[in-house]
């Protein structure tokens, strides 16, 4: 859901089927705003959000999936702040990516994570002739804030809205603003596996963000300031870059 701050700041941008965005990558550390700012371009542009994240944690919802081998053993890299292999995380996508919804665009937020995953997406989205090529925003926050955001956020399990104990809190403490369910903590949001996520960070997604950096559609925005603002300098830059 988009509050009226947010309403007014993407108000100068177009809107719903007016404008066709194209495929979309939002980059950033953990932690960065790219599951909050996915959620209003989503809500902005009428284009699905495509949170590798939030499919894998879809699928350990699953009690089947979650109890095989597999599954104990995604949680447990996940928990630990590593990656997913490649092949598994590139077949989810795959998948979300024939689905109808994503014909005006979407927001892939995730991924690409390592150099591997954007070659295979390069390679992919060249071989849909009627496909707009790609555009990448990449959002940069100082990591103390970082270590906040993610100590800090707090999610719903039914409508996947995200508050921050810190930033962005709930009007009752412990439940959602839309449905009342209780909020939720992700496991991996803890000081520990936040600087093992900032490890993996640094060594496997800061070279794909210089692999977008050297193409033509590429945007950079500073993610210390408002939701409302960063929004806006986002919806700007994807404008400015499909015009
Ligand atoms: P994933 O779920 O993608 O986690 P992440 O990249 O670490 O990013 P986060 O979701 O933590 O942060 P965010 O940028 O979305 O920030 P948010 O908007 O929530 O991945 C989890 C795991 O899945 C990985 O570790 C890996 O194991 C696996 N995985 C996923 N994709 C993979 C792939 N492609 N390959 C292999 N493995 C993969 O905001 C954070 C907090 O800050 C919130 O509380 C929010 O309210 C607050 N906030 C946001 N913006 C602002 C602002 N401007 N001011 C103040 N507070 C703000
Ligand atoms: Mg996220």
């Amino acid at each position: 859901m988009v509050g009226p701050a947010i309403q007014a700041a993407a108000g100068a941008a177009p809107a719903g089927q007016t404008f066709t965005p194209g495929p979309i990558l939002l980059m950033g550390p953990p932690g960065a705003g790219k599951g909050t700012q996915s959620k209003i371009l989503m809500a902005q542009w009428l284009v699905p959000q495509i949170s590798t994240g939030d499919l894998l944690r879809g699928m350990r919802k699953d009690p089947e999936k979650s109890a095989s081998p597999l599954g104990q053993e995604m949680r447990a890299v996940m928990n630990d702040g590593h990656l997913i292999p490649n092949e598994l995380v590139e077949a989810i996508v795959l998948d979300r990516l024939r689905q109808p919804d994503t014909k005006r665009g979407y927001i892939l937020d995730g991924f690409p994570r390592t150099l591997p995953q954007a070659i295979w997406l390069d390679r992919e989205l060249s071989a849909e002739n009627e496909t707009l090529p790609i555009i990448a925003v990449n959002i940069q926050v100082s990591y103390t804030k970082l270590l906040r955001r993610i100590t800090g956020r707090r999610s719903c399990p039914t409508c996947g809205r995200i508050y921050n104990t810190y930033f962005c809190l709930p009007e009752y403490e412990t439940v959602c603003d839309v449905d009342g369910t209780a909020l939720v903590q992700r496991p991996d949001d803890t000081e520990e596996v936040f600087a093992e996520r900032m490890r993996t960070y640094d060594a496997m997604t800061a070279p794909v963000v210089e692999h977008y950096q050297g193409m033509a559609r590429f945007a950079e925005v500073n993610g210390d300031l408002p939701v409302g603002e960063i929004t806006q300098a986002i919806m700007d830059a994807i404008v400015r870059l499909r015009s």
